[in-house]
């Protein structure tokens, strides 16, 4: 049985598939080929977007959702997580949807379960639909032709799940990656790094991703304030004037700390395009790995 546990999971063709089916979910019609299937989200931590896009998709799929409302859970009665997700297994979903603050949860409970695990979210590590959905994006944008396209990815790379995920798939799709950041969030790679932003790097720059700080996953602070962040790495008019490109960001954002008020209303912003473009990618993944799966 397949699950989607890291963008890995899914071969460069497989991935171009994806994208031409989301583009027919692009018109917002409802479909019926989950008609009669059950999908079961369980989220550990915190989701304002992932958790909302997953359950329309599933709706728009025609399928049903069950929402674990952890708060309520018992894991909160100190049952484990196995035994959790074990239970709601043996009620035979069609596919379980998890996000955790622990990197690799996702993939442990996929070993146990019967139906697809799809990671919506786990600690540092990764967050596959978020990378489709941020390529689906640059390849909407650019016609398909995303090859050599240089991206800009700004933030707390290091902490970010989401960089993760989009540092191996932009990487696969031969796009041209340099990464932006403060020495505290700059992850060890052979990537281009720079430690600020200088006028060069936006003049090459096609595509610009900024990222949140990460701040519930910092042990201590390491930075004086976000404001002294937000003075050298948000995305604002007098960086970026009048440049062609297009700007993303996962979201949440933090306003005036990773893009400026007045670049949020900017039309090179796309940021509600992604959240658009998401609900049709995970309609494309739902889909396939639900009427992939033999048993
Ligand atoms: C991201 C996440 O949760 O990893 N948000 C999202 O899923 N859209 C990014 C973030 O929280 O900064």
């Amino acid at each position: 049985m397949r699950h989607f546990i890291t963008t890995k999971d899914f071969s460069k063709s497989e991935i171009i598939k994806l994208f031409e089916e989301a583009k027919d979910f692009l018109d917002e019609k409802p479909r019926t080929f989950l008609e009669g299937k059950s999908i079961t989200t369980i989220f550990f931590e915190n989701s304002t977007r992932t958790l909302s896009s997953f359950e329309s998709a599933t709706r728009r799929l025609g399928a049903r959702v069950l929402r674990l409302d952890v708060s309520r859970s018992s894991s909160s009665k100190g049952e484990t997580l196995y035994d959790t997700v074990a239970n709601l297994d043996a009620m035979s979903p069609n596919a379980i949807i998890i996000r955790h603050a622990h990197s690799g949860v996702p993939l442990i409970l996929a070993k146990h379960t019967h139906c697809p695990i799809i990671n919506a979210g786990d600690g540092k590590h990764s967050h596959p639909t978020q990378a489709l959905l941020d390529l689906f994006t640059i390849y909407n944008h650019f016609n398909g032709k995303v090859e050599g396209k240089k991206i800009c990815i700004v933030g707390d790379i290091k902490n970010s799940r989401v960089a993760a995920s989009n540092i191996e798939l932009l990487t696969r799709f031969n796009l041209d990656i340099v990464l932006v950041a403060p020495p505290h969030f700059m992850p060890h790679t052979s990537l281009k790094k720079f430690y600020q932003f200088n006028k060069n790097i936006i003049e090459n720059s096609d595509i610009i991703m900024s990222l949140r700080t990460q701040t519930e996953r910092h042990n201590k602070t390491v930075y004086a304030s976000l404001q002294d962040y937000a003075n050298d790495f948000c995305i604002q008019k007098n960086l970026i004037e009048n440049k062609k490109l297009i700007l993303l960001h996962p979201g949440p954002v933090n306003r005036n700390i990773d893009i400026s008020d007045e670049i949020m209303k900017d039309e090179r912003t796309l940021v509600l395009k992604q959240v658009k473009n998401g609900i049709a990618i995970r309609m494309a993944v739902l889909k396939k790995l639900i009427l992939e799966n033999k048993g």
